[in-house]
């Protein structure tokens, strides 16, 4: 069984706990509760191989940021997560971005790595990030890196977000 370390990076408060919580125990996070760091474990099938996902689910804020370097190190697969309801977070990806490349000394069509336009549940009035502004953003960073919009909250894109990143651990 293959296994695959992922890391789920991005600002505070967007969802990447959520996200993972809501993948592996199939359940959605009401409450808002700072992460630390989190470790969770999930045997997932795809095409008939079996994966045993080792997903760390990481700190938003900025007091936790000092083991971000850590995390990227001991990382195969990076799940980069804003919310679409806030700008700001969206901006904060290039950064990240720029840190894995430096960390993993490579360019981003050498690392797996998605981005996820999280809580698209949300009303149209508080979306401040387009779907087409995530589109922009992974094309401009080159590779072929995917972008969807998720959402923790009702089940949307979550498996197959996972499903992508390990595909492209196979393949990398
Ligand atoms: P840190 O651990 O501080 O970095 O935050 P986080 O990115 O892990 O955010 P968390 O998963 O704790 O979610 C923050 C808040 O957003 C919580 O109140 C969640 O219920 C809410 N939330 C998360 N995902 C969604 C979603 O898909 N839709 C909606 N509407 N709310 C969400
Ligand atoms: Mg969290």
């Amino acid at each position: 069984m293959l296994n695959c370390k992922l890391v789920v990076l991005g600002a505070g408060s967007v969802g990447k706990s959520a996200i993972a919580i809501q993948f592996v125990n199939e359940k959605f996070v009401e409450k808002y509760d700072p992460t630390i760091e989190d470790l969770y474990r999930k045997v997932i099938e795809i095409n008939g191989n079996y994966y045993m996902l080792e997903i760390m689910d990481t700190a938003g804020q900025e007091t936790f940021l000092v083991m971000r370097d850590l995390y990227i190190r001991n990382g195969q697969g990076f799940i980069l997560v804003y919310s679409i309801a806030s700008k700001s977070t969206y901006f904060e990806l290039e950064g990240i971005k720029e840190q894995i490349c430096r960390i993993k000394n490579a360019d981003t069509d050498k690392i797996p790595m998605i981005v996820l336009g999280n809580k698209c549940d949300l009303p149209d009035k508080d979306r401040q990030v387009k779907s087409s502004e995530g589109d922009a953003l992974v094309k401009k960073w080159g590779g072929d890196i995917d972008f969807m919009e998720t959402s923790a909250k009702s089940n949307i894109n979550i498996s197959s977000a996972f499903e992508q990143i390990v595909q492209q651990i196979k393949q990398k």
